[in-house]
């Protein structure tokens, strides 16, 4: 039996967990900055990083006493080294690095993106996971769609141009007035609205496997809000928050919003998956609990989709400690010397040389 101890604070989400064996979650403690950040409609990096530092021992200490464990049992400790926002991401560090030294654990460095491929690995350990898998992550800062033949084998077909999933979906929330963050609130708005309302355009990229949204984003902000003609200098429409057409209906622009960007996803993403083959669709990130996601992906496939249950979607420890433990399998430690790294692919080679 092997327990990783996994940390996570690369954004807005202080975290803290135990896991056994990479899939059995003995805690997973969160301890959430969205009402913090919701008054500024996005996540403030000054202020998470401080969060961080205040929250950090606490959700430490409660993963441990949750999980009936003490510190001596654990096996390893698992940090998000990136990528993410710098200060955030140095405080998770700092406090691993500073746990690996005192206790004299090995210490590993993990990658966001693969903690939030991982989290699949979590979410139903009967029902084991067949190689090669299609992963399709859409969280608040990317958009990837990954081919993965192994364990820590992965080749990138493709992702976003400009804006990731989940930040057109905070992008468009804020302009439609909805509260922060903006991807429950227009799922929320859409379940109302009517989803053929407006045509919104899907990205034409037809040929590869990368997405683009800033097109839809601009397209919904043009059919919601009244043009203006003068504008503070040097600030950009949406950061304006225009205000809305009179007699538009929130609810129709959300659903036919949200429409267009999961047909973008599901399309690409069912396709990838007929050319190569695989056995399943695995998909993760904050905009992997997205029902209409979910339901689009399974009508649009005969294979089998995987999704994490909410609490596993959005950023976690556990993920963290889940990726760490087949890292940790494979061989992988790291020397307390390492930096955050805050923009960093996830490849096959991305643990060599950073
Ligand atoms: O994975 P995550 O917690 O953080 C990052 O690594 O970025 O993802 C957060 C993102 C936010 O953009 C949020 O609006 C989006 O996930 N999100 C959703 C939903 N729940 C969270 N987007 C669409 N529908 C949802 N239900
Ligand atoms: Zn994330």
């Amino acid at each position: 039996m092997t327990l990783i101890f996994g940390i996570e604070s690369s954004c807005d989400e202080t975290a803290a967990a135990v896991v056994e064996d990479g899939q059995r979650i003995l805690s997973n403690v969160i301890a959430s900055q969205v009402d913090l950040h919701a008054q500024y409609g996005g996540v403030y990096p000054e202020l998470a990083s401080r969060a961080h530092v205040e929250a950090i021992s606490v959700v430490m200490d409660q993963a441990i006493s949750e999980a009936g464990i003490t510190l001596n049992d654990i096996d390893a400790i698992a940090v998000t080294r990136g990528p993410g926002l710098i200060g955030s991401l140095l405080v998770g560090v700092s406090a691993a690095k500073g746990l690996a030294l005192a206790l004299d654990k090995p210490l590993l460095g993990i990658n966001h993106l693969e903690g939030h491929v991982y989290s699949l690995w979590l979410t139903d350990p009967e029902r084991p996971i067949e190689f090669p898998v299609l992963v399709l992550i859409v969280s608040g800062g990317h958009t990837e769609l990954l081919l993965m033949h192994d364990h820590g084998i992965y080749e990138r077909l493709g992702g976003t141009l400009d804006d990731a999933a989940g930040e057109a979906f905070d992008k468009v929330g804020r302009m439609l007035g909805l509260p922060f963050p903006g991807g429950p609130s227009i799922e929320r708005a859409a379940a109302k609205g009517n989803p053929t309302a407006f045509d919104f355009p899907r990205s034409k990229l037809d040929d590869s496997y990368d997405f683009s949204f800033s097109g839809l984003k601009t397209a919904t902000l043009r059919e919601a809000t009244v043009p203006q003609s003068s504008g503070k200098r040097g600030a950009s429409k949406l950061e304006r928050t225009p205000a809305l057409r009179s007699g538009i209906s929130i609810n129709d622009v959300a659903a036919s919003f949200q429409k267009a960007l999961v047909d973008a996803l599901v399309t690409k993403t069912a396709r990838a998956a007929a050319e190569y083959h695989v056995r399943e669709i695995l998909l993760a990130g904050g905009v992997s609990a997205n029902s209409a996601l979910r339901e689009a992906m399974v009508k649009q496939t005969q294979l089998p989709v995987r999704f994490p249950p909410l609490r596993l979607c959005t950023d976690n420890a556990a993920m963290i400690a889940a990726a760490g433990y087949y890292r940790f399998r494979a061989g992988m430690r790291h020397d307390l010397d390492f930096d955050a790294v805050p923009s960093w692919q996830l490849t096959t080679d991305a643990y060599d040389g950073v």
